[in-house]
């Protein structure tokens, strides 16, 4: 598959699932076909689109399991371009089962390396926050990791130990594997310290990091509780607004990197 985004980072509660549902919303309303897919037992991806893991009828779990296929877990939702593998209830009890398995880190790109690779312009992961082996998955067939980083003191913090599996993962298992990008979430910049935390991440980690960034914004939080993306729920306000430029600007650095890929 093209583009295959593992949404990351171990640390909890720093908008990897909002980023997810979001970025995922606003690539569809663009015109690019998009599926997501919840990798977190929590199931927060699934219940944020309106959809009840308590009610699916295979989605994550039996797709790692390899007891159906892409294909069979694949739901539409309610809005055009816009596809999901839900997370289920199950889910939770993965990582024991896979533990047993040989080749447990490639149990998701096995299921879906069948699946037509032209069928999705953008495919976007949502991790669990932490680096356990739903995550490993999720790198091992992803070929870009877009990092959400909260702007707090310590945003820094376990980093260099996310920078370092990836580092890993693809020297062992995924050759393929870059960071796509360093996602700032819920900046507050009438507050110092987020400005420099902003000014820390960017002067260490330069290009990688976004030119957008997601402001605090309470339309953001509250979205999922209607089961919408925040474009749908308030078109208008600063979080829809910042999750459409993202798209854009994820979309602008694929459109240069094929032009340079022609160029070689
Ligand atoms: N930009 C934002 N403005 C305001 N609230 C936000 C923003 N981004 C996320 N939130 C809220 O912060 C909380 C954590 O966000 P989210 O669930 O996206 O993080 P996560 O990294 O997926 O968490 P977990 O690690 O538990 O999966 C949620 O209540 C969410 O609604
Ligand atoms: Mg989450």
């Amino acid at each position: 598959m093209k583009h295959v985004f593992a949404i990351a980072n171990q640390k909890g509660g720093v908008g990897k699932t909002t980023t997810s549902i979001n970025l995922a919303a606003s690539l569809a309303a663009f015109g690019k076909r998009v599926l997501l897919m919840d990798l977190d037992p929590q199931g927060n991806t699934t219940s944020g689109l309106g959809i009840d893991k308590h009610h699916v009828d295979g989605g994550m779990y039996a797709l790692l399991m390899g007891e159906k296929s892409l294909q069979d877990v694949i739901q539409e939702t309610a809005y055009e371009g816009l596809f999901l593998v839900p997370a289920t209830m199950d889910l939770a009890g993965s990582e024991v089962e896979l533990a047993k398995e040989y080749g447990r880190e490639y149990a998701l790109h096995r299921a879906c390396k069948l699946y037509d690779g032209e069928a999705f312009d953008y495919v976007l992961i949502d991790c669990p926050p932490a680096l356990n082996v739903l995550t490993i998955n999720a790198l091992t067939f992803a070929n870009r990791v877009l990092v959400t980083m909260q702007a707090e003191f310590y945003a820094l913090e376990g980093l260099s130990q996310l920078m370092d599996s990836i580092g890993r993962i693809r020297s062992n298992l995924n050759p393929e594997l870059m960071l796509d990008g360093i996602l700032l979430t819920m900046v507050d910049l009438r507050n110092n310290l987020a400005i420099q935390v902003e000014k820390d991440v960017r002067e260490y980690f330069d290009d990688q990091v976004y030119q957008q960034m997601i402001p605090r914004n309470v339309r953001l939080s509250e979205a999922p509780s209607y089961g919408m993306p925040v474009m749908y729920h308030d078109s208008q306000s600063k979080g829809a607004k910042a999750y459409t430029e993202l798209a854009r600007e994820i979309m602008k650095r694929q459109h240069q990197e094929r032009r340079v890929n022609h160029a070689d």
